[in-house]
């Protein structure tokens, strides 16, 4: 029977433009799949400028111009309780982990990785990070999302291959 949820909580460090972005895609696979009623998605940030905005406009356009609604998501911090609440913890780049690692309970539940050890397209070239988009051209914004798009698609694999109650 399927009675089980996963939790996915995606983390950056400003939470507008990488995991909203990372937030908006996955829960599209999610819905695509017809999984929503197994598997939860969030977003949050290690920083705390940001609170309460929506995503950056740029992150937004982007992503809108390949068919992902973000205008719903607004920037929240991570909290003590989401190492218990979430079972995965997906963060962008080594400074997140570190700064994600260091706010970990001991007992948390949650496996904290990077989201891009999930990536195929990042296996083939050696990247091991989603860059920090805020600062960068527009261009950054759309190889950001592309980035995301592959890192989801083997995420989501990597939970099916995980859990039988997400195969049919
Ligand atoms: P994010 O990008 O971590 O992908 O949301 C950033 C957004 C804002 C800032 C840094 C990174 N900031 O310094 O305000």
């Amino acid at each position: 029977m399927k009675n089980i949820r996963v939790s996915v909580l995606f983390v950056c460090l400003g939470n507008i433009c990488r995991s909203p972005t990372a937030h908006a895609v996955f829960r599209q696979l999610v819905d695509d799949e017809n999984l929503n009623e197994f598997i939860t998605v969030d977003s949050a940030g290690t920083g705390d400028w940001h609170i309460g905005c929506p995503p950056d406009k740029r992150s937004s356009e982007a992503a809108s111009q390949r068919g992902y609604d973000l205008s719903d998501l607004r920037a929240r911090l991570v909290t003590r309780e989401d190492f218990y609440l979430f079972n995965h913890i997906l963060v962008m780049d080594k400074k997140n982990f570190t700064d994600v690692t260091a706010l970990a309970p001991n007992d948390l539940k949650a496996k904290i990785s990077l989201f891009l050890d999930y990536s195929l397209m990042a296996k083939e070239s050696g990247l091991l990070e989603v860059p920090d988009p805020y600062y960068g051209g527009d261009d950054g914004f759309d190889r950001v999302l592309s980035m995301i798009e592959d890192g989801s698609r083997g995420f989501l694999s990597s939970l099916k291959n995980e859990h039988e109650f997400l195969r049919d």
